[in-house]
């Protein structure tokens, strides 16, 4: 086959065409990726030796430029994980998310009409459900889950959603669509919860916890995550949504603790800080659907794949000392010099 991957500079878009090249010796992977600030050369630098593998710069919003790749590449699926993918960024800035994880959407899916390409896969989140309360751990969110966002980030993209299934109905374009929950492994960009606590813990330097500390994420490695895609379009049916999941929830607050333990640190490095606008409470996905039809199963627990991150980024210090030494540093800076302390541990 070949697979071209939008945003595979990006955390799990490598993740994916490291998953694809080290598996599928018959598969050549086309990356599309327009460097953002979170797209990394030096994440792909192993692919770039690999003559499976091309790269070509690009934004997917840009049409003339994406049907120029179109046309240049005999393509059997488009993989979408290009987007604006940061919650806080988009409480800062909604537009840039609209035009990359929406127009974007759309102009891949113009492209696949346009040039024959039998399969489509949305990339898309749990965050598309909105939030569920903490005190109902019985709760959990399927496919059949109302679409109901709370940032601009999940509402572009359950508006790219809607727009792929809308093309499904429409044009009779073959689509998938995958929402998973929270990812972390090699690769994650700084600016997240997990790599931000390890890095900075690393520096003894202060954890900014947002809120109570309480919220509840659903922890898949990204691994699994990559295995789960593969799956669904090698198998997965036309015009359906696969939930990714594997029941893995921790409240934020033991998460960080974990962390610090396994670093040698002291909990006091934790800080208490103003809560982010519109925070989610819990998420958690049922992945009945994946694992009933498709046979899908996570390989990696929360315990095992924390150590293995966390080692990770002890033995990749410069992938990640490059990334803070720029403009991260500004980002840092202006995202959380307002937030206060509300309450030191
Ligand atoms: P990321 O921010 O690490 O990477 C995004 C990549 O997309 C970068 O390489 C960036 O350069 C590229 N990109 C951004 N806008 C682009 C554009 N307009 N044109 C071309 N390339 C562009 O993101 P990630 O965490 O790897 O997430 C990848 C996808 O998975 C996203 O669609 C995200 O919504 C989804 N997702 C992420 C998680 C998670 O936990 N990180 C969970 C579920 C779903
Ligand atoms: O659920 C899937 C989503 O997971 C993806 O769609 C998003 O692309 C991805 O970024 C992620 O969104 P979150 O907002 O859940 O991830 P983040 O790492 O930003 O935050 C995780 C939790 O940690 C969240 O409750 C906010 C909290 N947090 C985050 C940061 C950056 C903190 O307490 N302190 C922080 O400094």
């Amino acid at each position: 086959m070949n697979i071209l991957v939008t945003g595979g500079a990006g955390f799990i878009g490598a993740n994916f065409v490291y998953y694809i090249l080290d598996n599928y010796s018959d598969d050549n992977v086309i990356c599309v990726d327009a460097l953002t600030y979170a797209g990394n050369m030096e994440t792909l630098s192993r692919a770039m030796e690999d003559k499976r593998f091309t790269f070509e710069k690009a934004d997917i919003s840009d049409r003339e430029a994406i049907y120029k790749i179109f046309g240049r590449h005999d393509i059997d699926v488009v993989v979408n994980f290009a987007a604006e993918s940061h919650v806080d960024r988009s409480i800062e800035n909604p537009e840039l998310f609209l035009r990359s994880n929406i127009l974007g959407t759309q102009v891949l899916m113009d492209a696949c009409l346009k040039f024959n390409v039998p399969r489509y896969h949305q990339v898309s989140t749990d965050e598309v459900y909105g939030d569920l309360p903490l005190d109902r751990p019985d709760l959990f969110f399927t496919e059949e889950t109302p679409i109901h966002t709370s940032s601009p980030y999940s509402a572009s993209k359950a508006s790219a959603d809607l727009l792929v299934q809308a093309y499904h109905r429409t044009y009779g374009l073959p689509v998938t669509i995958s929402r998973c929950s929270n990812n972390y492994g090699p690769y994650h960009f700084p600016e997240k919860m997990i790599p931000l606590m390890i890095t900075r813990a690393l520096a003894d330097e202060s954890l900014p916890v947002y809120g109570t500390g309480e919220n509840v994420r659903d922890w898949l490695y990204v691994e699994d995550h990559c295995s789960a895609i593969d799956l669904i379009i090698r198998k997965g049916r036309i015009g359906e949504v696969y939930n990714i999941g594997g029941h893995n929830e921790r409240a934020n607050i033991d998460v960080v603790k974990i962390i610090l333990r396994e670093l040698g640190k002291p909990e006091s490095l934790i800080t208490y800080v103003t809560d982010r606008k519109g925070h989610d409470l819990r998420y958690a996905i049922d992945p009945t659907k994946i694992h009933s039809e498709l046979g899908w199963l996570p390989a990696t627990k929360f315990e095992d794949g924390i150590k293995k991150t966390i080692k990770w980024y002890l033995d990749n210090r410069s992938w990640w000392e490059n990334i803070i030494s720029g403009e991260y540093a500004d980002y840092y800076k202006r995202m959380y010099e307002n937030r206060g302390e509300a309450k030191k541990q």
